[in-house]
């Protein structure tokens, strides 16, 4: 895979075969003895990460603070926890990759969460469109997917490939970092795979996708286990069930529960107050 030259410094260090090769260069973590040397090496210039990355000042919202970005992260800070860097429309092919079935189960993911032919599914943070498509196939004619992202060039991608396999139920949305741009009360189900630990404005958005959906529908959040040292992934590209419940908290969404099936990622299921659907 051509890696986006934005990203390519990040690979460095990663040829060894300590981690495996399919993980994309902004999500890949560095090999233990490299990351044993980095850490003695800011250690003796008197640095420690929690300093870098420490949190200094709130913003005009309240719900953010802003410190020194770490790496990987934009130094804003939620919950205490650093927002990451969100992928670019560069990293589309790694998201098409042929392995990934295989690293994800995306098929168990599908199976588990049942859709229901005519339902209404936002894909939030949609990309190049992979788990739109296979919505898509599950939720029938009679059924849509909005597939959202920030990136224009990201909703091109999607739109092509979705025409290309013969899906026309896909409508692509344009999004901004703080407004999914979804009508109030219009969804069954909002899946973001992924995408949460990078949204900029996370309040915000929680807020706009809470809204959206319908009274009783539900909100699942896939992201690479934080509590598991042996994901082989970035931690800012991680979470932990804990943080997520914390964040979650301020918003009209009781927790239901966390499948915990896929090989890396764990599954957490929200449902907004009201009637089940
Ligand atoms: C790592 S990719 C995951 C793509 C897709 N969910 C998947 O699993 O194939 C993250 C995507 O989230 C998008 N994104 C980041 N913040 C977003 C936001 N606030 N609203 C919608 N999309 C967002 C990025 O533009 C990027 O396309």
């Amino acid at each position: 895979m051509k890696l986006p030259p934005d990203l390519g410094v990040v690979q460095m260090g990663f040829e060894t075969g300590a981690v495996r090769p399919q993980l994309p260069p902004m999500h890949r973590r560095l090999p233990s003895a490299l990351m044993f040397t980095v850490l003695f090496a800011a250690l003796a210039w008197g640095f420690s990460p929690t300093s870098q990355a420490a949190e200094t000042s709130s913003t005009s919202t309240n719900h953010y603070r802003t410190g020194t970005a770490t790496r990987d992260g934009i130094g804003k800070f939620y919950f205490g926890r650093e927002i990451a860097k969100f992928m670019t429309y560069h990293g589309a092919p790694w998201l098409e990759r042929t392995e990934r079935q295989e690293e994800e189960r995306s098929d168990l993911l599908m199976k588990a969460l049942k859709f229901q032919p005519g339902e209404a599914v936002a894909d939030i943070g949609a990309g190049s469109g992979y788990y739109s498509r296979l919505i898509a196939r599950a939720v029938g004619t009679n059924g849509v997917v909005y597939g959202t992202d920030i990136q224009q060039e990201m909703l091109d991608i999607l739109t092509n490939k979705a025409a290309q396999a013969g899906i026309h139920n896909i409508r692509p949305v344009l999004g901004t970092e703080s407004d999914p741009k979804l009508a109030a009360n219009s969804v069954d189900t909002i899946l973001i795979v992924d995408v949460y630990h990078e949204m900029e404005f996370p309040f915000e958005m929680m807020a706009g996708l809470a809204a959206s959906l319908k009274p009783g529908g539900r909100l699942v959040l896939v992201e690479y286990r934080g509590e598991d040292r042996a994901v082989p992934i970035k931690e800012l590209h991680k979470m932990t069930e804990e943080q997520m419940k914390k964040e979650l908290a301020p918003h009209p969404l009781k927790f239901d529960e966390t499948l915990r099936m896929l090989p890396w990622q764990h599954v957490m299921i929200f449902r907004k107050n009201g009637q089940t659907k």
